[in-house]
């Protein structure tokens, strides 16, 4: 109830909206709802079709129109792997939605091991197109972020942390609309909390709802 709103404000740039088709796949959406997605995890909590890992993803080639990739690179042993198969699975034409932390504080999902800058991320895609590219939250987030877990490291129990969490929370949260100024600077990237890029897989299909 007095949780703060996010450290960060989604770029407002990032788009949304490539076609659904009639199959799509949520790669790691353990508790989210993500509807018009089969939702694969490695773990089974509510919300999660299919429990699988995703460097040997459980379905024939060319079936899903999109793939999301939101927050899940970093917590896999080989990505280049799961890009592959991400890639494997989309139809002809289909796209593929990839959202990764550059600056961000380790979090464990069930593990953390890398970092990705646009870079290197474009650099796993083997022949899928970049269709778009760029950050979606940017170096005031990654401030903030990090602040937060800062002052989290000083105090020793766990109420502390949490209480801090809501007080610094709220006190600090309207400085992310610095990031509306900032992400104007090309230089911003260097201080960038995640970025996305869209790719899309070479050919076409005609397996589009609309
Ligand atoms: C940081 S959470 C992101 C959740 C969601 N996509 C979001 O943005 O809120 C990472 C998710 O990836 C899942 N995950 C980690 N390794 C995986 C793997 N090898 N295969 C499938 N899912 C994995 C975790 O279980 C976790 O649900």
């Amino acid at each position: 109830m007095f949780l703060p709103p996010a450290p960060f404000l989604a770029n407002p740039k990032e788009p949304k909206d490539f076609p659904l088709g009639r199959w799509n796949l949520y790669v790691g959406g353990a508790g989210c709802t993500v509807d018009g997605y089969l939702n694969i995890d490695l773990i089974a909590t509510p919300g999660v079709d299919v429990v699988a890992d995703a460097e040997w993803l459980p379905f024939a080639s060319g079936v899903f129109q999109r793939v999301e990739c939101d927050a899940v690179l970093e917590h896999v042993r080989d990505p280049q792997r799961v890009m592959k198969e991400m890639e494997r699975v989309l139809l002809p034409g289909g796209y593929l939605h990839v959202v990764t932390p550059f600056c961000h504080p380790f979090h464990a999902y069930p593990r953390d091991y890398r970092r990705f800058t646009i870079q290197g991320l474009k650099q796993l895609a083997g022949p899928l197109e970049v269709i778009a590219e760029g950050w979606r939250a940017g170096p005031t987030a990654t401030m903030l972020v990090f602040a937060l877990e800062y002052v989290k490291l000083l105090l020793p129990l766990r109420i502390w942390r949490a209480a801090a969490h809501i007080f610094l929370g709220w006190l600090l949260f309207p400085l992310r609309y610095l990031d509306r100024y900032l992400m104007r600077f090309p230089e911003a990237h260097r201080l960038g909390n995640h970025s996305y890029v869209w790719f899309r897989k070479p050919g076409s299909s005609s397996a589009l709802i609309s």
